[in-house]
């Protein structure tokens, strides 16, 4: 049956990155119907708002949406509600996508890209589970007040509760009993309430139905630490949305680039999902032909593997992406000298 596709292309390397899963589409010959709308600083610009009930009436109607980034120095001076990054929150939060994957894989053509040595990144193949909904990102109270005193005070709240815990760990234990079965959960315990329910959680719902993985407990600054001593210690990392932000920024080193790092967010079975490369809109590079598409190409693949059900034609975006990297097609990110169309040419012709 036809899926329908929503690409949200946003801003800066945003549209440059999404044209070419367009290509991929087209090269592919999908059953896929295509709709895009204006997200982000775009929104803002033409419609007064980072995102309109219309796209968002869109995006929960489609099988998937696709994100290319939101964001730039143009509307960073605006008040948090109206800027692009809270088109993007409120859209996560309207799809409910609780389960943000962030798959961190090193191409063996690329283990001289990382900033780490070979040795410690060949092979590595890391799955992040990021809490996407909650935490600090939407905790209430928020804001910024004026004090008696003059001075003005910055406020966020975080706090998870049982059930959104339990809803992202269940997500985590269940991709991990598709790989290797071990899971490291992540947290501040040791200084934060919300942590430590997160720990006792996360173990309680082990102990009750996941009894075949093997679950462990890192603190967060540890776990920063672990990635780039020996990353390959990890195979599933379960977080929460602002440690798995962070977390997941720092493998992209691992693997080479942060233009190579894709993601797919979920929420309840039979719900759309929202597929988007991690990267930003990289302001520093956008309109000169330089981001790297393989990010957003490979965030199509998990769009074809978790919303259209289609294993096989994932596992092939996938592999004609590391076929073009092997065959010496790269963006200049990853040390080479081709265009982002060059790039998205390469992969289209590997298919
Ligand atoms: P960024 O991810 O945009 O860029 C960080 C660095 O990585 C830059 O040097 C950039 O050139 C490089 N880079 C990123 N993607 C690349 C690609 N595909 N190919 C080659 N190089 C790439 O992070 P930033 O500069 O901190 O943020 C810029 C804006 O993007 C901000 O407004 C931020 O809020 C927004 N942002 C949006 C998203 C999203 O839409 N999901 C994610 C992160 C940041
Ligand atoms: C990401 C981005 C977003 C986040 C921003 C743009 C809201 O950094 O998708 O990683 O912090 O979740
Ligand atoms: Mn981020």
């Amino acid at each position: 049956m036809t899926k329908t596709l929503l690409l949200l292309p946003g801003d800066g390397i945003g549209s440059e990155v999404t044209a070419e899963v367009r290509r991929i589409v087209d090269a592919l010959g999908l059953d896929v119907t295509l709709q895009e709308a204006r997200f982000g600083g775009a929104a803002i610009d033409a419609d007064g708002v980072p995102v309109t009930d219309e796209t968002v009436a869109l995006a929960l109607a489609a099988d998937a949406v696709l994100m290319g980034a939101v964001g730039g120095p143009k509307w960073a001076g605006q008040s948090f509600d109206t800027r692009p990054e809270a088109g993007l929150l409120r859209l996560r939060e309207a799809m409910n996508v609780y389960a943000n994957l962030r798959p961190a894989r090193c191409f063996a053509a690329l283990a001289d890209a990382s900033s780490l040595k070979r040795e410690l990144v060949e092979g590595l193949d890391i799955m992040f589970v990021r809490e996407l909904v909650g935490g600090v990102y939407f905790g209430k109270p928020r804001g910024i007040e004026m004090l008696a005193n003059g001075e003005r005070r910055g406020l966020n709240s975080h706090h998870y509760t049982t059930g959104q815990i339990r809803r992202v760990a269940r997500t985590a234990f269940e991709l991990a009993k598709g790989r290797t079965g071990r899971v490291c959960s992540v947290e501040k315990s040791n200084v934060m309430e919300a942590g430590l329910l997160w720990r006792e959680e996360v173990q309680r719902l082990r102990d009750e139905d996941y009894p075949e993985i093997e679950l462990t407990h890192m603190l967060a600054d540890n776990c920063a630490m672990q990635l780039v001593r020996q990353p390959k210690q990890f195979d599933t990392i379960l977080t929460d949305n602002l440690f798995g932000d962070m977390l997941s920024d720092e493998a992209a080193m691992l693997t080479g680039s942060l233009g190579l790092l894709p993601s797919a967010a979920l929420g309840e079975a039979g719900r759309p999902g929202l597929y988007e490369p991690i990267h930003g809109s990289a302001p520093d590079i956008a309109g000169q032909g330089l981001a790297n598409p393989s990010a957003a190409i490979l965030s199509l693949a998990m769009a074809v593997r978790h919303s259209f059900g289609e294993e096989r034609t994932a596992e092939r975006i996938e592999r004609a992406v590391e076929t073009a990297i092997e065959g010496g097609t790269r963006t200049r990110d990853i040390g080479g000298g081709a265009s982002t169309a060059e790039m998205g040419q390469a992969i289209a012709a590997a298919l």
